[in-house]
């Protein structure tokens, strides 16, 4: 069981979801960060918000990035590791047929 401080962006959805609820049954304590709140309260609700520190940033502002590192130290006393997980999810790849066979020989 770890008692570690796990920071997380890009926690509402997707990786970064999947991963604050792994890190939650493994014992740590979780900031988990993204714009949107309404989502991140809901998996702070379902992990044990007594565990889980929610914080709305958007990861290109710089100064909400300072905030929420500053209230991190202050709720936790500690930060031990950072998923820098936020950004635009992938989607499956897709085979094309080539529709010209011109240059194969
Ligand atoms: N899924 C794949 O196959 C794949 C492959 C290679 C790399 N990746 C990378 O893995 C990461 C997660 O992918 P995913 O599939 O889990 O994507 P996802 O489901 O779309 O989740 C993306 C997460 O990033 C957050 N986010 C996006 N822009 C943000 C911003 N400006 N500030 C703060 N949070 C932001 C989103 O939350 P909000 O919208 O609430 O802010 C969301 O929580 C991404 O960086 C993606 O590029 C994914």
């Amino acid at each position: 069981m770890h008692h570690g401080v796990l920071l997380i962006t890009g926690a509402s959805s997707g990786i970064g979801a999947a991963t604050a609820r792994a890190a939650s049954r493994e014992g740590y304590k979780l900031v988990l960060a993204a714009r949107s709140k309404d989502k991140l309260n809901a998996l702070a609700q379902e992990l044990g918000p007594e565990n889980v520190l929610v914080c709305e940033l958007d990861v290109a502002n710089f100064e909400q990035q300072q905030a929420m590192v500053e209230h991190a130290l202050e709720t936790f006393g500690r930060l031990d590791a950072i998923f820098a997980n936020a950004g635009r999810g992938g989607s499956p790849a897709v085979l094309v047929a080539p529709t010209t066979t011109h240059g194969v020989r």
